[in-house]
């Protein structure tokens, strides 16, 4: 069974839907039901918790990744004035760092994944990845002025530091797409340890159907996750 928070947003209902085509059973944390995906609502293999994911308790976490064999991520501020500058200014790291804290209470048998939607605007400091003076100014002042891009540093930076790449309970990887473009149809795409392209001056595009394919076959390919585990993998459209 995976979990999928953010399951409503442009990505995560692309990603649900392509979990759900794989035969995987997904328990999907929203605020809204209604939000979600026609084709995905009376599926059999989907289970609905109508909760805004910060607002569950210990213990309601605790049991909805009892047995789970991976938690996704595609949460992300909402593009308003309140989703980018209002409370929780934290949420994507709070949701991965307190659903982390789920999983090592229920002391699994086996690692859980965590699959973390992320950026190419987020270093993987872990691996040497130079970036120019000015693109460096620019990301020092997103990350004062523009709280989704600390949220999204942060929480990449709590499985890179916390959790770790040996952890026996959390396996992860945090999927860094460049800007997001809309498309119908799955297409081609290439993966990086690294951007290969400045996120700032000279971007590149990743649709989100490319995101979901990528990270709903990293939960069903061992292969796949063993080559990208502890790791951001970057995702850009060919
Ligand atoms: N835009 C880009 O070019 C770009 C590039 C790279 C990476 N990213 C990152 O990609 C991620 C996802 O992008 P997307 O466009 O697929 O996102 P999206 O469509 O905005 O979806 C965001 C999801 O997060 C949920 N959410 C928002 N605020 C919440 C809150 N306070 N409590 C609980 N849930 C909340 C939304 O739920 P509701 O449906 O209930 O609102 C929705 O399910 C983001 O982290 C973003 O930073 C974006």
């Amino acid at each position: 069974m995976i979990v999928v928070i953010g399951a409503t947003g442009a990505t995560g209902r692309l990603l649900v839907e392509q979990l759900l085509q794989r035969g995987e059973s997904v328990t999907a944390i929203v605020r809204s039901i209604e939000a979600l995906p026609a084709s995905v609502l009376q599926h059999k293999n989907l289970q609905i918790i109508q909760a805004s994911v910060l607002d569950l308790s210990d213990k309601e976490l605790q049991d909805i990744v009892k047995d789970c064999d991976a938690v996704a991520s595609c949460l992300g501020h909402n593009l308003s004035f309140k989703g980018l500058l209002g409370q929780p200014r934290h949420l994507v790291r709070d949701a991965i760092q307190r659903l982390s804290q789920a999983v090592i209470f229920n002391k699994p048998n086996n690692a859980v994944k965590f699959v973390l939607m992320n950026s190419t605007g987020v270093r993987n400091r872990d691996i040497s990845e130079s970036i120019g003076t000015a693109q460096k100014c620019v990301i020092t002042l997103l990350r004062y002025l523009i709280p989704p891009h600390a949220d999204n540093e942060q929480a990449a930076d709590y499985l890179r530091t916390q959790i770790g790449p040996q952890h026996t309970a959390i396996q992860w990887v945090a999927v860094r797409p460049d800007t997001l473009i809309d498309a119908e149809k799955n297409s081609s795409y290439k993966t990086f340890a690294s951007p290969i392209r400045s996120a700032i001056f000279d971007p590149g595009s990743t649709s989100r159907i490319n995101v979901a394919h990528f990270m709903s076959e990293l939960m069903g390919d061992e292969h796949l996750w063993q080559q990208w585990q502890a790791q951001m993998p970057v995702i850009y459209n060919t």
